[in-house]
């Protein structure tokens, strides 16, 4: 799966990208990242990507042209069919689903925005989806888009060591995962449960999914409503 990244600041994505299972993915050749200056598309010679807004008012505002010629430069430049996904604080809510959607795609170009945003237009022309990390405003579109990379390549087949991780995670049946514990079996008084430590797994995996939905039921009800649950378990909900 190949991601494209559209940024005035390309180096805010060096380290994150070296690290851990996007590292790896990388390496594996599972993932690939192309990050594009945006300025590179500008058309004047100070290679200006803002400006200031139509009506007046704070701020500078993202130029449509750097942008919409970026997106089509790297466009251009693949075979299979492309997703277009601007970060902004007014698309849709990132939620696993979506990553899971957007893992089905071959190539997605992200575009960071900074200052009050893109000229509107952009949306228009070359976005095929606005994407959010939550109802909070950043000052830049590039750790959303590393928000997104990071969700979606847990997805991409082979990612992660066992393709079981995934699908336990929080979410991904519409639960939230379980408590986890790893050594010491106890630590200031406080201890593993024993079920973790039988050694047998039909009780583990019981155990969990009560736990599981039990977590989802304190913390996230709103989550139970979609969840996949059998009749005895929306059964034991309602007790
Ligand atoms: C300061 S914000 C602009 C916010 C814009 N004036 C508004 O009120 O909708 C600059 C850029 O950061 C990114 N951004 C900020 N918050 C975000 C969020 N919650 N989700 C996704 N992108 C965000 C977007 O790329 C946005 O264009």
């Amino acid at each position: 799966m190949r991601f494209d990244i559209l940024t005035i600041f390309p180096d805010f994505f060096g380290s994150p990208l070296k690290q851990s299972i996007l590292g790896k993915a990388i390496e594996k050749g599972l993932i690939d990242v192309g990050i594009h200056n945006i300025r590179d598309f500008a058309l004047d010679k100070h290679n200006t990507t803002d400006d200031s807004p139509y009506g007046g008012g704070d701020g500078m505002v993202m130029k449509v042209e750097p942008i919409v010629r970026a997106v089509e430069a790297v466009k251009g430049s693949r075979k299979s069919e492309v997703k277009v996904i601007l970060t902004t604080p007014q698309g849709r809510q990132l939620n696993q689903q979506i990553a899971a959607e957007l893992a089905q795609s071959s190539n997605l170009i992200i575009i960071c925005g900074r200052y009050e945003g893109v000229d509107e237009r952009v949306k228009e022309l070359v976005v095929d989806m606005e994407v959010s990390i939550g109802d909070y405003v950043l000052g830049g579109g590039e750790i959303p888009a590393l928000v997104i990379v990071d969700a979606v390549t847990r997805l991409v087949p082979g990612v992660l060591g066992s393709d079981m991780s995934a699908r336990d995670d929080s979410f991904s049946e519409g639960l939230l995962e379980y408590p986890q514990y790893t050594r010491p079996e106890s630590f200031r008084g406080l201890t593993v449960p024993d079920i973790l430590l039988s050694g047998n797994h039909q009780k583990i995996k019981n155990w969990r999914r009560r736990e599981s939905i039990k977590r989802t039921l304190e913390r996230r009800p709103d989550l139970l409503e979609k969840a996949q649950l059998t009749e005895e378990e929306k059964k034991a909900i309602k007790n």
